[in-house]
């Protein structure tokens, strides 16, 4: 029998009721009450529940991660940057599984900070530049940029309106990016393709004991391994974003790996900053019924019993904590639940405080376009499902007043 059309709830009166895990209280009712017990003993046991329930096990590297060159052009963007192509051979051979690394650098004598995240469709969707090399891999159709599952030449710059090169570089930034389908392919057999196939012997973990989005998480952890060998970089300021389902992986890489310095959710919504109990758009259910690869087998259990999850996304969040963190909503973007991804961060923020700094700062949601926050930013600006240059001002603001004090 067909299953009737799922219909989201957009009405705030008739929300479920719920009480959210609180995220300073100990499996047993005791209180965390020093930043010491969190980063010792709440962190780790949030962290587990996430992986045990939601994203699945993080495995560690391959043995082996090589870089190769493939190209450098010390005049890009009109000579304003530094233009590196590299692969990343997760290990020996030239058949090793790999990822495709764009990178742009100012040109400073410094080593620069550097906002990285993966893109949705090839590096070549980036930037209009026409030195970076088109993607071979399987890309999802779209009208005449990716025919067959292949990239066109009209591919280039497909999404360059998200991505602000030029903006950051102005600014002093870096910008790192890799395809999350060098990962895992987005659709329901990709992993069979990806890496949690093809390095499964190597990590030793069995495909399904993780998840795409754990793969995709995995692969932003490579990046960090390699922006960390290039001395052109400051590995010490990279700051990790990613729109949508890209912000779901953002987050839980920031979670599992605090190598990053700073991480932005950009309308992450679901399974991202959204408070799932809520069940105000997209709803657990929902998410686990399009996109069941997204997260592991577990998850499944929690459809339409939110309830008796462990976890909600305040919690990972937390896990951020005690770096800076900035989530973005946009108002016509309810499926994402801007509210709701409001409250996660509200409901997080006295980790912060744990740690002696100031959260948002606001108890109530501020009004689009009015950004708020000191440790955690937040904004809800005008406008749809997107990231916009009004996004990456506040993104380029945020990472100024935190990393570049003089
Ligand atoms: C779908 C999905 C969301 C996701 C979004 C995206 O709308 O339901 O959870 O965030 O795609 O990645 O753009």
């Amino acid at each position: 029998m067909a299953q009737p059309a799922f219909k989201p709830n957009y009405d705030e009166n008739k929300m479920p009721a719920y009480t959210l895990p609180n995220v300073l209280q100990l499996p047993g009712g005791q209180p965390v009450t020093s930043a010491k017990q969190w980063s010792t003993v709440q962190r780790p046991a949030i962290l587990q529940l996430f992986k045990e329930h939601v994203y699945g096990q993080m495995p560690g590297k391959p043995r082996v991660i090589r870089s190769v060159v493939r190209s450098v052009d010390e005049q890009a963007l009109g000579g304003k940057a530094i233009r590196k192509q590299l692969t990343l051979f997760f290990g020996n051979g030239d058949d090793a599984p790999n990822m495709e690394i764009l990178l742009y650098l100012p040109k400073t004598t410094k080593p620069a900070p550097v906002f990285a995240g993966l893109n949705f469709f090839g590096n070549h969707c980036v930037s209009n530049d026409p030195g970076i090399l088109l993607s071979t891999r399987w890309l999802p159709n779209r009208n005449e940029q990716v025919v067959t599952n292949r990239a066109t030449e009209k591919a280039r710059g497909m999404q360059a309106s998200r991505w602000e090169v030029e903006e950051l570089i102005a600014h002093g930034y870096g910008t790192a990016t890799v395809y999350y389908g060098d990962l895992e392919p987005d659709h329901a057999t990709g992993w069979q393709t990806g890496i949690r196939t093809t390095l499964k012997d190597e990590l030793h973990i069995a495909p399904e004991a993780w998840s795409a989005i754990g793969a995709w998480a995995w692969g932003l952890s490579r990046l960090m391994d390699y922006l960390e060998t290039d001395p052109a970089v400051d590995a010490k300021r990279v700051m990790l974003h990613g729109h949508s389902r890209l912000g779901k992986a953002a987050l839980w890489a920031g979670a599992n790996d605090e190598r990053f310095a700073m991480v932005i959710s950009n309308d992450s919504g679901e399974g991202g900053a959204a408070i799932a109990r809520r069940m105000f758009g997209e709803t657990v259910e929902r998410i686990n019924t399009s996109f069941p690869y997204w997260f592991v087998g577990k998850f499944k259990s929690y459809n339409q019993n939110e309830n008796a999850m462990p976890t909600d996304q305040h919690m990972l969040l937390a896990l951020v904590a005690p770096r800076p963190l900035y989530v973005a909503s946009a108002q016509d973007d309810q499926w994402a639940d801007p509210k709701g991804e409001f409250l996660g961060a509200k409901e997080a923020e006295p980790v912060w405080t744990l740690f002696g700094k100031k959260g948002l700062g606001v108890s109530a949601m501020p009004s689009v376009d009015q950004p708020v926050g000191q440790t955690i930013g937040y904004h809800i600006r005008t406008g749809g499902h997107d990231i916009t240059p009004y996004d990456w001002q506040q993104y380029i603001r945020f990472a100024d007043k935190h990393f570049r004090k003089p």
